[in-house]
């Protein structure tokens, strides 16, 4: 295993927080759940906000799940113990520079305390993300790519202050989305849309609060207190599938295969269930020689992250203030947050997909 970053920045780094329940099921029956089942907070639904009311999306009561919030970085945590307790090696600080031969031998070469190496492999799992150099070692013409951009970005922060809800709320707002999330009872995470080119040096954080005090408001009289900001930054918005995710022994996963946008907290929960497939299928073919599973790993992955990419694409479109949107469609995605919050099976299809559409369903790996 090699990471490009040191130990002490991966186990540090702020990034996604919401777990699905087969998530937080891959993480517990691998042997890496204790801390997450100890310390990961529960949520049994979310609230949608919009004309200033709230209307609450109850997962239990809808569809019988919940989902957990657990930052990303005490996963990292979890599972670089996990494997250093079972004396596998991680490289940190290892630059991985070029990978070579992946239809038949594969090698990566990398670079490690200023020398040069090379690991010989019998398969190579992609997880370097969107800029790692994995999917950019499959032949162009042997990939195809599916993209698509939004006009917008997300300015988050990371606040020391007691999350001013026990649950998520997504808001629309004319002035744009705001997303009231939290990483523990002391610290919450937040976040507004802005311009994709954002100068955050144009964010005091005095605005930042006064903007989500502006778009959060409710007729209730609903309070945000301010807290430190510990950390903030912008959050581009891409939706991205290049397929197939594999090329000879080289697989390809979560990030170097597919991006989607932050709405919805997918991003995670899809590289881990594309992490179980090759796992399930490395395990077949070295227990019993059956090659077949990794030769589906495209297929079986795929399903799931097309569908992922239509819920984080619909959850980004019905929360977000697009530019010049027209007097029709502006009616017509309002009366959208009108039906999802009233409609007892529109709520239902969100809910659904929200905590994770389930493993081991017909074509779903
Ligand atoms: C968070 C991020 C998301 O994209 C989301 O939909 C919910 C929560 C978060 O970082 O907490």
């Amino acid at each position: 295993m090699l990471e490009r970053h040191t130990r002490e920045y991966v186990e540090t780094r702020v990034r996604a927080g919401v777990l699905e329940q087969g998530t937080v099921d891959v993480l517990c029956d691998s042997g890496v759940g204790a801390r997450l089942k100890r310390e990961g907070l529960q949520h049994q639904g979310i609230e949608l906000r919009f004309d200033r009311s709230g209307h609450r999306i109850d997962f239990r009561e809808l569809v019988g799940k919940s989902i957990t919030v657990y930052a990303q970085q005490e996963v990292v945590k979890d599972l670089i113990a996990a494997r250093l307790a079972y004396q596998a090696p991680i490289y940190f600080e290892a630059e991985a520079v070029r990978i070579e031969n992946c239809e038949n031998e594969p090698e990566i070469h990398y670079q490690h305390n200023g020398q040069s190496h090379e690991i010989a492999c019998d398969f190579i799992a992609g997880c370097d993300g969107f800029h790692g150099i994995c999917r950019p070692a499959v032949p162009p013409n042997k990939l195809q790519i599916h993209e698509k951009y939004y006009p917008f970005a997300w300015l988050g922060i990371l606040a020391r202050t007691p999350p001013a809800s026990h649950e998520l709320i997504y808001t629309y707002h004319e002035r744009g989305f705001a997303l009231l999330s939290m990483r523990s009872p002391e610290i919450s995470r937040l976040y507004l849309q802005c311009a994709p080119e954002e100068d955050i040096s144009l964010w005091p954080d005095e605005r930042i609060w006064e903007e989500l005090r502006t778009r959060m408001a409710t007729q209730e009289g609903f309070v945000l207190k301010d807290g430190p900001i510990l950390q903030k930054g912008v959050t581009p918005m891409r939706s991205f599938v290049a397929t197939p995710m594999q090329f000879g022994k080289l697989f390809l996963l979560g990030d170097a295969a597919h991006i989607v946008p932050p709405t919805g907290a997918k991003g995670l929960n899809l590289a881990v269930a594309d992490v179980r497939v090759l796992t399930r299928g490395l395990v077949e073919f070295y227990k019993r020689g059956d090659r077949e599973p990794l030769r589906q790993f495209t297929d079986r992955c795929l399903r799931r992250v097309w569908r992922c990419q239509r819920f984080s694409w619909w959850m980004t479109s019905m929360l977000h203030r697009f530019p010049n949107e027209d007097s029709f469609s502006h009616n017509i995605h309002h009366a959208e947050l009108d039906y999802v919050a009233s409609s007892r099976a529109a709520s239902t299809t969100l809910a659904e997909n929200y905590v994770g559409l389930p493993f081991d369903t017909p074509g779903l790996f």
